[in-house]
C-alpha cells in the first residue's frame, strides 16, 4: 500500500509498544524504515520484542522501561531519548489499561488504575515530548489510540471512556495550541481488533463472534487495516490533517452504538467470574514486570 522506506529519517515513541496494538504498529513503522523507541512496564517483554521485530524487518528498535503513572520517570525517558538518538519526530500514545466492572463495584483505585494510565499518563508523554520539540523548534507528529465510545460513552468502562474522552479533547486542543510550532496531533479510534490484553480484560470468556455478527462489514478488524491507517497519519504529505479522532470499525458505532451494552445481561456469579478472569491475567502481567 506504501512505498518502501515511507518513514525513513523518523524517529518514533511508541508506549506500550512491547504487545497488543503498539507491537503491530511498531512492526509496520519498522518496515517502512523508521527508527523507534517502545516503552512499557516490562523490560524483559519490550526487549523480546525488539529482538523479534529487527530480526523480522532489520532497522532499530530501542526500549526504555516505565510507568507512564511517573511524570519524573516520563520526563527521564524523554531526555534519554534526545541524549540518545535526537529528537523524535512522532508519538504514538498506545498504553493504556481497562477492565469492565459495574461501575458501583469500583473503587477509587480502581478508577485511578485506569484513570493514571490513560488520561495523566498519555498526557504525560504528549507534555514531555512536546515541550522538547516547542523548545528546539522540531515539528512533530502525535497519535493517540482511542476508542469509539469518545462519540458514544461506553457502561462498565467508565474510567476508560472518561479517560479517553479526555485525550479526543487534548488532541483537539493541542492542534490548536501547537499547530504553530508544525505539530499535529490525530488519533485513531479503532473497533474490535482482538489482542491478548483487550480480549482477557474486556470479553473474559467470551470472542468477538458477536461483534463480528452485528457490524455492517460482519467481521472484527484486520490488523493491516489498523498499522496503514498508523503509517497513513505518521508520513508526510498529509500535514494539514491536526486534531482529528479517525474511527476505523466498519461502521460499527454508527450502526450500534455503545459497546458492552450486552453485559446488561451478566448476573453477580457472571462477574465475579469474569472479575476471577480479569485477576488472573493481571496478576500474571504484574509478575512480568517483576522480572
Ligand atoms: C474491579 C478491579 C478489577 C476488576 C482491578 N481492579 N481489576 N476492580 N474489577 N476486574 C482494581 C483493583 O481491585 C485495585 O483496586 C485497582 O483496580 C488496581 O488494581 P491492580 O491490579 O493493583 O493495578 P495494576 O497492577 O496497576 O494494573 C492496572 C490495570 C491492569 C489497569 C488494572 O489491567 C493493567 O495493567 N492493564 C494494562 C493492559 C491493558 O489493560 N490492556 C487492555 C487495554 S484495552 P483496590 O481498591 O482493590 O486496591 C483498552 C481499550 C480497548 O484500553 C478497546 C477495545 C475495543
Amino acid at each position: 500500500m506504501f512505498q518502501d522506506g515511507l518513514l525513513k529519517g523518523k524517529n518514533i515513541l511508541i508506549t506500550g509498544g512491547g504487545t497488543g496494538l503498539g507491537k503491530e504498529i511498531a512492526a509496520r513503522y519498522l518496515e517502512l524504515g523508521a527508527d523507534l523507541w517502545i516503552a512499557g512496564r516490562r523490560g524483559g517483554v519490550l526487549d523480546a520484542t525488539a529482538r523479534e521485530l529487527t530480526a523480522k524487518h532489520g532497522g532499530k528498535v530501542r526500549t526504555h522501561a516505565v510507568d507512564i503513572r511517573d511524570y519524573a520517570a516520563v520526563d527521564a525517558m524523554a531526555q534519554r531519548i534526545w541524549d540518545e538518538s535526537g529528537p523524535l519526530t512522532g508519538l504514538v500514545n498506545n498504553a493504556a489499561g481497562n477492565f469492565i466492572s459495574p461501575t458501583k463495584d469500583l473503587t477509587p483505585n480502581g478508577f485511578n488504575a485506569i484513570a493514571n494510565i490513560v488520561f495523566h499518563g498519555s498526557f504525560y508523554v504528549t507534555h514531555s515530548v512536546g515541550k522538547r520539540w516547542i523548545e528546539g523548534g522540531h515539528k512533530g507528529s502525535v497519535i493517540s489510540i482511542l476508542v469509539t465510545w469518545v462519540w458514544t460513552g461506553s457502561p462498565y468502562v467508565v474510567p476508560s471512556a472518561m479517560s479517553k474522552a479526555g485525550l479526543h479533547v487534548m488532541t483537539k486542543s493541542l492542534a490548536v495550541e501547537w499547530g504553530k510550532h508544525g505539530i499535529r496531533l490525530n488519533a485513531i479510534a479503532p473497533g474490535p481488533f482482538p489482542t491478548e490484553g483487550a480480549t482477557k480484560r474486556l470479553r473474559p470468556g467470551a470472542s468477538f463472534g458477536e461483534s463480528s455478527k452485528m457490524n455492517p462489514m460482519r467481521r472484527v478488524g484486520e490488523m493491516s487495516e489498523l498499522q496503514n491507517l498508523a503509517a497513513f497519519l505518521m508520513a508526510d504529505g498529509c500535514e494539514w490533517l491536526t486534531g482529528e479522532t479517525i474511527a476505523i470499525d466498519g461502521g460499527g458505532y454508527l450502526a450500534t452504538g455503545a459497546y458492552f451494552t450486552e453485559l446488561d445481561k451478566m448476573s453477580d456469579a457472571d462477574w465475579t467470574k469474569a472479575r476471577e478472569s480479569i485477576k488472573a491475567q493481571n496478576d500474571k502481567d504484574r509478575a512480568g514486570r517483576a522480572a
